[in-house]
């Protein structure tokens, strides 16, 4: 039994009895039991033991400028003050999307309310586009729970869903051209992540995002880019980096501010398909999409985290990883996100949190704007102390 658990009060049975496994959200379970969060300030979370600790898991790198950050919570409650949600538009979408246009340089945007549904509506949209079936992916990335994104052999994913989704090992060139070959013409777009977390955090190669580019114009596809993790590593989204452009983009996470939020970008051509006003449009609705809390508290935080923010931030990812690399710890990432590698991965979590330092159950670390160096070298000391007895090394 982990020592952070020993003295717990009875949450977690009483969260049994009425929670399957206890739980609502599998990707904060950490066996035997999760500590519970109880309230977060800047760049600490405290539990219900009253522990403080580092909050490297950002509830999973969404909060950008760690917990209840001043601004961001001036906004949300003026906005929320003047009404949490209407069964109208507000101008609180107009500044966003004009934001997030800017930011990217894509031009027209629509919202929802996680980055699960921003890659069905994605996905939904490349299909209503192209009038074909098939999508393809790239093994081990994580895009949400929708039944295309998920695990073709879990339980409750349709067989027809399997037939429309075709797998692939990404960075295989040679894979992904043969497919497209065989199947271009039934395909309407491939979904990509440039490094998805799941799959170990590692960057998809120049080489691969380049030619995956070229293969997608040539066989007339469309390329979608889950940024809904990534965005965060470029001011105007991680495929900047690469220097391709998308069809389609999925966002999330820190463009909520810390509230619930989704949304897709792409060109007018492809987006028209939901246009209320095109006929046999594509209906997207959502009771609380783009709701005024949300679009307030997240243009916002992506205003405050600027072009100078991004690069900071991802110089003191940088330069973590390279402090932990030359203590021998196998490290992936890149910027303001890091994974440590390990197989033993919840034994690292237990002593990442009893030296202070709440990770991702998986090893992720996400750095906040609330840090500072001194955090981040507490953070460099308790995983190079946390992994001398796990074998890391
Ligand atoms: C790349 C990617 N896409 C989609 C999602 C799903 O987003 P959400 O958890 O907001 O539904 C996630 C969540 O971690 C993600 O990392």
């Amino acid at each position: 039994m982990p020592t952070s658990t020993k003295h717990l009060p009875d949450i977690f049975d009483r969260a049994k009895k009425v929670m399957p496994g206890g739980n609502t959200r599998s990707t904060v379970f950490v066996p035997p039991r999760p500590p519970y969060a109880v309230e977060g300030s800047g760049a600490f979370v405290t539990d219900e033991t009253g522990r403080s600790v580092i909050d490297c898991n950002n509830n999973y790198t969404s909060l950008i400028h760690g917990h209840a950050h001043e601004s961001v919570l001036d906004v949300a409650l003026d906005a929320a003050k003047k009404g949490t949600a209407f069964g109208l538009p507000t101008r609180y979408e107009v500044d966003m999307a004009e934001c997030l246009a800017e930011r990217t340089g894509i031009q027209q945007w629509r919202f929802c309310n996680s980055g699960t549904e921003a890659v069905l509506m994605m996905l939904r949209a490349a299909r209503a586009h192209t009038g074909r079936d098939i999508i393809i992916r790239f093994e081990g990335s994580y895009h949400g729970t929708g039944d295309e994104v998920v695990d073709q052999e879990s339980l409750g994913v349709p067989a027809s869903t399997r037939q429309s989704v075709l797998v692939l090992p990404q960075n295989d060139l040679q894979a992904l051209s043969d497919v497209l070959q065989n199947h271009s013409h039934r395909t309407a777009a491939v979904l990509i992540d440039l490094m998805p977390n799941r799959a170990g955090l590692q960057p998809a190669t120049h080489e691969f995002v380049q030619a995956l580019r070229a293969l997608t114009r040539h066989y007339d596809v469309l390329l979608a880019v889950d940024e809904v993790i990534s965005l965060r590593l470029s001011w105007g989204g991680f495929h900047k980096h690469y220097g391709v452009e998308p069809d389609l983009i999925s966002v999330g996470k820190i463009i909520g501010g810390g509230f619930p939020a989704g949304a897709i970008g792409g060109s007018p051509g492809i987006l028209k398909t939901f246009s209320p006003t095109t006929s046999g449009n594509v209906m997207w609705g959502g009771t609380f999409t783009a709701n005024p809390v949300t679009m307030a508290a997240g243009l916002t935080a992506l205003r405050l985290y600027d072009e100078k923010a991004v690069l900071d931030l991802n110089i003191r990812g940088d330069h973590l990883r390279r402090q932990l690399k030359s203590a021998g710890i196998p490290v992936n990432g890149f910027g303001s996100l890091m994974r440590i590698v390990t197989p033993n991965i919840e034994s690292l979590w237990w002593n990442l949190y009893d030296k202070g330092v709440l990770a991702g159950s998986n090893g992720l670390l996400a750095l906040s704007t609330a840090m500072t160096d001194d955090h981040i070298q507490q953070v460099a000391e308790a995983v190079i102390g946390s992994t001398t007895d796990l074998s890391v090394k």
